[in-house]
């Protein structure tokens, strides 16, 4: 299959561009390069454009005779998304519409969409079932669930086929050490505690020492972005099978705290990691863990490289190589 990686040239996306070629498919990136980078395009073309652009995705799909799209570009920090909002819903959700009418226009039909834990907000409940109620608490995830509807209503009105992939922490790097994180802003903890033992970046904050957890600290469930990247495959050979559009969790059932996180950080360091404790922030729920089963159910798909010693590791080893060759940006 010719795939179109929306945002291939990010962390994620990056990381989906290589399963995909591994898996014997070709990607073809699609990125403004906004946040995304170059060197992380390593599997195909890059055809550099915005989805803000209609027409520049309509040649996309025709110039490579695309089957099938794979759209995780867009905006990523949720505390931006609070301040300015009208940046979350289009360079999330108007640039997807773009995306779906230009797909409509050509044939293209298929397409496996980044979503987010954050669709739910504060759940009732933990691990969360796809089925709990989504009530998003910031623009962010309000703009990821409108898309979610948005592939609903291609769907029934337009004969598509959606996957919505409900990520929740994606973390790690490929172990080969050709790609990894790097967003710059970084807002996301484990780049945030590496970068901060590798004296790069002031001493990680933890948020909260006394939620109703285990050891006081928020606890989230972390996914490998290679376990990601496999996910997207058996996405895409979900939708070439003809099967109906559905959407679910990524993650592994697991939850873990800031301060696990923390401990596998100093496994890996082989030194204590400096830190500061903090009161909680408003709006971060104590815990976020997925009910994972029905992705195993309807993709044949489990977690296998999301341990987070092995998370922290593979991220340890792309964060040094990142300083080494000059890729680490503040
Ligand atoms: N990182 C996580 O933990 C996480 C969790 C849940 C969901 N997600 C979702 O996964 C997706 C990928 O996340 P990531 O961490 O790889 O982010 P990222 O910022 O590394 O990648 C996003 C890519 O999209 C590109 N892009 C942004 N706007 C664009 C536009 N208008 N046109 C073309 N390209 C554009 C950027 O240049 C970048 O390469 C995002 O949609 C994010 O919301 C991420």
């Amino acid at each position: 299959m010719k795939i179109l990686v929306c945002g291939g040239a990010g962390f994620i996306g990056s990381h989906v561009s290589k399963a995909i070629a591994v898996a014997g498919h070709q990607p073809v990136v699609f990125d403004n390069l906004s946040a995304g980078h170059e060197w992380a395009v390593q599997w195909g073309p890059l055809v550099k454009g915005d989805l803000g652009d209609p027409q520049a995705i309509e040649s996309a799909l025709r110039q490579h005779s695309i089957e099938a799209v794979v759209q995780l570009a867009g905006s990523i920090n949720v505390g931006e998304s609070m301040t300015n909002p009208g940046k979350y819903f289009r360079n999330n959700f108007s640039i997807s519409t773009n995306l779906l009418e230009a797909m409509d226009a050509v044939g293209v039909r298929n397409i496996v969409f980044s979503s987010t834990a954050a669709v739910y907000g504060i759940p009732d409940a933990s691990p969360i079932p796809e089925d709990a109620p989504k009530r998003p608490i910031n623009p962010y995830g309000e703009a990821k669930y409108f898309v979610e509807r948005l592939l609903d209503w291609y769907t029934r009105s337009r004969g598509f086929h959606c996957l919505a992939l409900r990520y929740f922490n994606a973390a790690g790097a490929d172990p080969s050490g050709q790609i990894g994180e790097m967003h710059t802003p970084e807002t996301h903890l484990i780049p945030l505690v590496i970068y901060g033992a590798l004296g790069k970046r002031p001493p990680v904050k933890v948020f909260g020492t006394d939620y109703p957890t285990p050891d006081g600290t928020a606890v989230r469930d972390y996914i490998h972005v290679t376990d990601l990247g496999h996910a997207h495959v058996a996405g895409l050979n979900y939708l070439a099978a003809g099967n109906p559009s559905t959407a679910v969790n990524l993650g592994t059932g697991t939850g873990v705290s800031v301060l696990e996180v923390l401990k596998a950080a100093e496994k890996a360091a082989g030194k204590p990691i400096p830190h500061e404790l903090f009161s909680r922030r408003e709006g971060d729920p104590p815990a976020l863990v997925a009910k994972s089963d029905l992705a195993q159910q309807v993709l044949g798909w489990t977690a296998k490289h999301s341990g987070i010693d092995e998370i922290v590791r593979d991220a340890w080893v792309w964060s040094e190589k990142a300083l080494r060759d000059g890729r680490y940006q503040e």
